[in-house]
């Protein structure tokens, strides 16, 4: 991917080299993120932000991240609240948004919708989540993650043992992650989940193509010896009604007593968020989290996780919007302070 005024729906567009590209711009990041400085790179910059489902952190990160870079959004929320609703086409809106903006990011719950979008778009546009498909900005920030953990522990992700739980079947983070992994050397993948939520069978295929060692079980109840737990949501919204849902919610409880059980207390925990803390679904509990009187750091990196969001969204607009060579020429310090 050259990124420069590219459209952005999957992460079969990055290769290797791209990949790393921003991983390193993305590190260059934390003196924004930190309210250390401001960036006016994106001065004049307009990002229009069109989520037709449920969003608090891709949308909010997104605009977050535009606004950090000095740039403005405007956004949509739910298809309500859009003309999509009266029976505009994807491709009109695109044609009609694009010429208000410089870059679009969009979710939206079908399927290759955001490409249909992008089709009639005259500006770079972003794949925020299209249905069950992929989430491809979500699997950077995983995969970022997991490369800033194992640094910690002078590993690699190559060699890496990862476990995923949960609806791998609906799980577009997961999806998209997995074909992130493909660029990778000797890793080692379980899946955990129910049999009617098992991994599309062309994900495993590449997978296996690629040379990943794959494990496919029920059961969580075992001895897994891993880097990375990754653990997921049934996606509900997903299923055909609210029953067929429920069969599945809570099928998978990650709490202090599992993970001291089946993973020896060892294995960085990861969510793409939201769990459902719903007493019936309960996938990861609270209680994995230290408490405050307790010195021992936990293994929970869900919060560090979605914070990488942000730092990964700014790499991705300053390639896209082709800026990084004007990063840090007008950068201020930060006037006011927030107490974090
Ligand atoms: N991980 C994720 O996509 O979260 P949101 O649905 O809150 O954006």
């Amino acid at each position: 991917m050259k990124f420069y005024n590219d459209h952005f729906l999957s992460v079969e567009q990055l290769d290797p080299n791209s990949i790393q590209s921003l991983f390193i711009l993305a590190d260059k990041m934390k003196k924004y993120t930190d309210r250390q400085l401001t960036s006016k790179v994106l001065d004049g910059a307009i990002l229009c932000s069109l989520f037709f489902e449920p969003s608090t952190r891709t949308r909010l990160s997104f605009g977050s991240a535009f606004n950090l870079l000095g740039g403005s959004v405007r956004e949509t929320v739910g298809s309500g609240a859009s003309s999509l609703s009266k029976g505009e086409s994807l491709f009109d809106t695109a044609k009609v948004v694009s010429h208000y903006s410089d870059v679009i990011t969009m979710r939206h719950p079908d399927k290759y919708s955001v490409n249909k979008f992008s089709k009639g778009s005259t500006v770079p546009v972003i794949n925020a989540g299209d249905g069950a498909n992929e989430h491809p900005t979500q699997a950077l920030l995983d995969l970022y993650t997991i490369h800033k953990e194992l640094k910690t522990k002078k590993k690699l992700i190559n060699n890496a043992h990862i476990v995923f739980i949960g609806d791998l079947k609906h799980s577009r983070t997961i999806h998209s992650l997995c074909k992130l992994l493909t660029h990778y050397k000797g890793l080692n993948i379980t899946f955990v989940s129910p049999d009617a939520l098992t991994m599309p069978l062309q994900a495993l295929d590449e997978l296996y193509d690629s040379g990943v060692i794959i494990n496919q079980t029920y059961h969580l109840e075992q001895s897994f010896n891993c880097d990375v737990i990754y653990q997921t949501r049934i996606q509900e919204e997903r299923f055909n009604s609210q029953e067929d849902a429920n069969k599945y919610r809570g099928i998978y409880r990650l709490n202090q007593s599992v993970y001291q059980s089946s993973f020896g207390n060892s294995g960085i925990i990861m969510h793409p968020l939201p769990r459902d803390s719903r007493p019936q679904a309960n996938e990861l509990d609270t209680d994995l989290y230290p408490l405050e009187h307790e010195s021992k750091k936990s293994n929970l990196r869900i919060f560090e996780q979605s914070n990488n969001g942000l730092a990964i969204r700014m790499a991705l607009f300053i390639k896209i919007l082709d800026v990084e060579s004007s990063l840090g020429s007008n950068d201020q310090p930060v006037i006011w302070k927030t107490n974090r």
